[in-house]
């Protein structure tokens, strides 16, 4: 983990904004937002199980914090829902302060709905929020959750060779690589074995994911709208996602606790301005690594 002792630059009037908060390392994330005094609000896609977390939460936080928590609806699949929440958001804040990109899925009906929720959904709800960021002294942060198995370097050069050089990417090319993809896949002459496993699109996503962030850190650098843009990797942890890890076999594997998990988001959240922008951190210890 990063060792500088964050110098406490955020209030009750800093707004954090956490996608898929109601379970899982998104909870975490918020419950620990809230505690250091921030105003969170955690969207989920289902207004009941969302509504049913935030009282959970707030429960838990007790005291002046459980005040700081705010629902609202979001699912990072439609577009109508998105601006509906960037519409509520500046109507009630009139800005945003960080940015928690939690929401992922790792199974689903189709390959399409992967990549919808952990690249595209990433995608829609960034563009909607990004023009109601504040240039606050410390900068406003946008905080990507991603995996080591989506690293860059983990493509084979057979299926993407471009993709190597982070600063050369672009976002139509990502866009281009999925679509080849699911075309590929749809016709099986995907040429990609090197995925053919349960959690293959998964990883893709990640991919995705990655380089994106690699592109949005280009075009808003703290430089210039003083946004940092970095993704973190929170490390195996069980939840819903992987069904709790109930199949893991063997005791090879490190698993972090939730509170683990989320420590690298937290620090990305709350460090004082000059942090990192445009890397991918590594779980707990929080070490810039290569991707
Ligand atoms: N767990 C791990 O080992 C691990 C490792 C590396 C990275 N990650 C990443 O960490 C993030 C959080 O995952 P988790 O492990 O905490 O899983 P989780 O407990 O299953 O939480 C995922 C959250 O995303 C929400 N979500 C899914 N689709 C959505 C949509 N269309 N719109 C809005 N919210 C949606 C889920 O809502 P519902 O409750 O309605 O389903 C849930 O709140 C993901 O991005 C994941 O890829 C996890």
């Amino acid at each position: 983990m990063p060792t500088s002792t964050p110098t406490k630059w955020w209030s009750k009037d800093t707004v954090a904004v956490i996608t898929g908060a109601n379970q899982g390392i998104g909870y975490e994330i918020a419950r620990q937002l809230a505690q250091n005094g921030l105003t969170v609000v955690a969207t989920a896609r289902s207004e009941e199980r969302g509504k049913a977390a935030v009282e959970a939460l707030r429960k838990e936080l007790g005291g002046e914090a459980q005040e700081l928590v705010a629902f609202h609806l979001l699912d990072v699949t439609s577009d109508e829902s998105v601006a509906a929440l960037a519409q509520w958001l500046r109507q009630t804040y009139r800005g945003v302060d960080i940015l928690v990109n939690n929401a992922g899925i790792a199974r689903a009906e189709t390959e399409e709905k992967i990549f919808d929720t952990n690249y595209y959904g990433v995608k829609r709800v960034t563009k909607a929020i990004l023009p109601l960021l504040r240039p606050s002294p410390a900068g406003a942060r946008v905080i990507n959750l991603t995996s080591d198995l989506g690293i860059l370097k983990s493509l084979s050069d057979k299926y993407c060779v471009e993709w190597k050089d982070r600063d050369q990417i672009t976002e139509d090319q990502i866009d281009h690589f999925i679509q080849q993809y699911l075309g590929e896949s749809k016709e099986g002459t995907s040429k990609s074995e090197e995925w053919e496993d349960v959690y293959k699109v998964y990883f893709l996503t990640k991919v995705a994911l990655n380089a994106y962030t690699s592109v949005l850190a280009r075009e808003v650098g703290p430089a210039k709208e003083k946004v940092y843009v970095n993704c973190f990797n929170p490390g195996l942890t069980r939840t819903n996602m992987n069904d709790y890890l109930s199949t893991l076999q063997g005791n090879t594997f490190q698993i972090n606790t939730l509170q683990e998990a989320a420590m690298t988001g937290i620090w990305l959240a709350l460090h004082p301005v000059g942090g990192p922008h445009g890397k991918y951190l590594e779980q707990k210890n929080g070490s810039i690594a290569e991707w």
